[in-house]
């Protein structure tokens, strides 16, 4: 099972981004957790971060029947980016949408995700946890 991690833009700088919100944790650190739990559960990981919205879609296009999942925080790109979310419907992998805070609780604009359209499953609120459960969603039930 090859899953892909991608997250969106500013999520270079977790750690040190408004850390009462998104926590202490550095992407290097969220990415180790899920190898960790990746190796538990015989699961493939790959791993991609782009504070730009085209190398994201290139990125999603390039996985094209290469990945059995996507695990996609995509950020800020979650509420503006259609460019996006036909990426995804071209690929058709199933995706799950992961924020560590919960946007919801956001200014107004920012309500709405477009990657929800197609997402299988949205977490949001749960920080790290949050890439955890998204990637035992996609767990062969063996596990
Ligand atoms: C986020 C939530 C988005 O609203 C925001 O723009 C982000 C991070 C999250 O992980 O909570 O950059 O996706």
């Amino acid at each position: 099972m090859q899953i892909a991690i991608i997250n969106g833009p500013n999520l270079n700088l977790l750690g040190l981004r408004e850390p009462e919100i998104y926590g202490h944790g550095t992407l290097s650190d969220l990415e180790a957790l899920l190898q960790e739990e990746a190796g538990r559960l015989h699961m493939q990981l790959s791993f991609f971060q782009s504070n730009h919205e085209g190398e994201i879609v290139d990125h999603i296009q390039s996985l094209y029947a290469h990945c059995d999942g996507i695990i996609l925080n995509a950020a800020a790109y979650t509420h503006t980016s259609i460019a996006i979310l036909d990426a995804l419907k071209a690929v058709s992998i199933p995706v799950v949408e992961v924020h560590l805070s919960d946007p919801k609780q956001r200014e107004a604009f920012r309500h709405q995700s477009y990657i929800a359209e197609v997402a299988v499953k949205t977490i949001t609120g749960q920080g790290f946890a949050g890439y955890i459960q998204a990637l035992r969603y996609f767990a062969p039930a063996a596990q």
